[in-house]
């Protein structure tokens, strides 16, 4: 993946990021001439500007960049680690990500060396903090392929609240896949093996190998494992190993869970 320096960047790029319309939608404003840098109308697709320096219209009216803040979805293939260096020397997340065009980026929470699927990217520190913060109940879903078939029983003990070492997890949303599911083909692309199948589990706690833990304590051993939505964030086509910006109405589902409110501690 290349990387470039954030600024300056493309003016649809800027229009899109503002949440002004899509980059297809922003890069058809430009060219009705509806959209001004400094005063003069742009309408050439390639043009640049300076978020810092330049003034933005779009019919009279000035755009600017919500919070200058940059989210990502990356589709983690297995084998990297959640984080940005590591002291054994694994191949880490940060390798995949842009981290030139924008610094400071660092993944909003952690997914196992072996576990593929969305992991969200932000540069913003206060935001991440309240999606990983438990009072938040930030739901995650996830397809795992596990060994045998859990039987209604099993199934059940998950969304009541299956026992862990660590305590009883909150109850989730879960069910087998049928063969053919969309959700299971992440970890199943072949069809699922013979005596395996394929759980989708939602939950909204993120302690650590949640999900492998709880499947676990049903008696079903988890042999792969796929994140494919965090809170109002789908994965959708990204391939593996390759991410995407948020788009505009992303970013607001992300604004609008993280809002304005104060971080509540666990027994306020
Ligand atoms: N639960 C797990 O067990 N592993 C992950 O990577 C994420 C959730």
């Amino acid at each position: 993946m290349t990387d470039e320096r954030i600024y300056p960047m493309r003016l649809q790029r800027f229009l899109a990021r503002a949440g002004v319309a899509s980059r297809r939608g922003s890069e058809n404003l430009m060219t009705a001439g509806r959209v001004c840098v400094n005063g003069v109308v742009v309408s050439e697709l390639g043009s640049k500007v300076d978020p810092l320096v330049d003034v933005v219209t779009v019919d009279g009216r000035q755009v600017s960049l919500a919070d200058g803040h940059i989210y990502l979805v990356l589709n983690k293939p297995r084998g990297y680690v959640s984080t940005m260096s590591d002291p054994h020397g694994r191949p880490c997340v940060k390798k995949l990500v842009p981290t030139t065009r924008y610094p400071g980026l660092f993944p909003v929470g952690r997914l196992d060396i072996d576990t593929t699927g969305l992991l969200l990217f932000t540069t913003n520190g206060d935001a991440a903090q309240r999606m990983l913060h438990p009072s938040m109940h930030v739901w995650k879903r996830y397809a795992a392929l596990v060994r045998g078939v859990p039987t209604a029983a099993q199934i059940e003990r998950l969304r009541t609240g299956v026992r862990l070492d660590d305590g009883r997890a909150q109850p989730a949303e879960a069910e087998v896949l049928k063969a053919g599911d969309p959700r299971a083909l992440p970890v199943a692309p072949e069809g699922i093996p013979h005596a395996h199948s394929v759980v989708s589990l939602r939950i909204h706690e993120g302690k650590k190998h949640q999900v492998k833990r709880m499947l676990k304590a049903i008696g079903h051993e988890v042999v792969r494992l796929h994140r494919d939505t965090f809170g109002p964030i789908e994965l959708g086509d990204v391939a593996l190993g390759c991410w995407r910006e948020v788009t505009a109405d992303e970013r607001k589902a992300i604004e609008d869970l993280v809002g304005n409110r104060p971080t509540r501690t666990e027994d306020s």
